[in-house]
């Protein structure tokens, strides 16, 4: 039944290749009976090897912002082999909502970032490497898109927004060429904004470190969609959400969300909040949460190699007590 439910499961996934996917699948130790909850389902690659493991017990819960996923969704619930619900929305508003109507789960999943399937398709504006609207968004239906962000924020912003999220060593003169150029013309297009970093970095720099506008697209996306502040609303959320024994897990690509992570788990598994001078505990805070990874999982150089998109995962989980 097992190995039956999993080959049919795979056979539908192929377009997506899911990080880090065994030792997601180790970590979380999905049992029959149990209900699993995915909050970044994307294409479902590690939807499906999940919920193979529930051997067709149990019940499953997909989560995105993107309603574009839904069809990928409806897929995997014809061959998920037990109840399969589809919520659409951020994840810190859904996970805080099951847990306020009561919801109990024994795994949970946050695979952040963008999906390759977002990315390969031109026209949600993620991708450097196709001309298309400069658009950005995970969920269509909220207001801002890149396109705002790169006509609307003054130079301090912008150079704040690509050093702080893209590590940009040349945020400085690529917000002040976007602010040239924006006076002449608002953008539009993801080609004019490559176009104005490619000749806002010194020419021997343009090269250097991967593609010149990777840094900038990853920052924007980041700001678009409000990742780093949906995963810190999200995460109190899930550990409420988790029945005692219950697992999380998160697979971070950015070492800023993954701080977040790190010291969220940390804080938890330590328990007492009493200042470091306190000679006892007078807090009595016991820990919430018993680390799973003490340093976060890295991909094999074969996966890296097979999936470079997968080069800067990190994967850090952790049992509620
Ligand atoms: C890296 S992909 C997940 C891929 C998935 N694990 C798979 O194997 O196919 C991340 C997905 O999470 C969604 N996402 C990112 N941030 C979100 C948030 N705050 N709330 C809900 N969904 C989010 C994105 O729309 C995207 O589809």
């Amino acid at each position: 039944m097992r190995s039956l439910l999993r080959s049919a499961l795979r056979q539908h996934d192929a377009d997506h290749v899911p990080v880090l996917a065994d030792d997601v699948r180790a970590l979380l130790a999905v049992k029959p009976g149990e209900t699993v909850v995915d909050a970044t389902f994307g294409a479902g690659g590690h939807a499906a090897l999940l919920a193979a493991d529930l051997e067709g017990k149990g019940r499953f819960i997909a989560i995105d912002k993107d309603s574009t996923v839904r069809p990928y969704f409806e897929r995997f619930q014809r061959r998920a082999g037990v109840p399969a619900r589809f919520l659409r929305g951020d994840f810190a508003v859904v996970l805080a909502q099951l847990a306020g109507n009561g919801v109990e789960v024994d795994a949970l999943l946050l695979d952040l970032g963008v999906s390759s399937m977002q990315v390969d398709r031109p026209e949600r504006g993620f991708s450097y490497a196709a001309d298309a609207p400069l658009d950005m968004r995970m969920d269509p239906s909220v207001e801002r898109s890149g396109r705002d962000v790169v006509n609307e924020a003054d130079v301090r912003e912008l150079t704040d927004i690509f050093r702080r999220y893209g590590e940009e060593r040349f945020a400085r003169q690529i917000a002040q060429a976007i602010e040239r150029r924006r006076r002449e013309r608002p953008f539009e297009r993801t080609s004019e904004l490559v176009e104005t970093i490619r000749e806002a970095i010194p020419a021997p720099r343009r090269f250097g470190d991967g593609h010149p506008a990777k840094r900038v697209f990853q920052a924007l996306r980041i700001v678009v969609n409000d990742e780093l502040e949906s995963l810190e609303r999200a995460l109190p959320a899930a550990l409420q959400l988790l029945r005692p024994g219950g697992r999380i897990a998160v697979v971070s690509f950015h070492s800023l969300e993954d701080r977040i992570v790190k010291r969220f788990f940390a804080a938890q598994a330590r328990g007492c909040t009493c200042p470091p001078e306190f000679p006892v505990c007078v807090c009595g805070k016991e820990p919430t949460l018993r680390l799973l990874t003490r340093k976060a999982a890295r991909p094999s150089p074969a996966e890296t190699a097979a999936n470079p998109r997968a080069s800067s995962a990190r994967l850090r989980a952790a049992v509620k007590t």
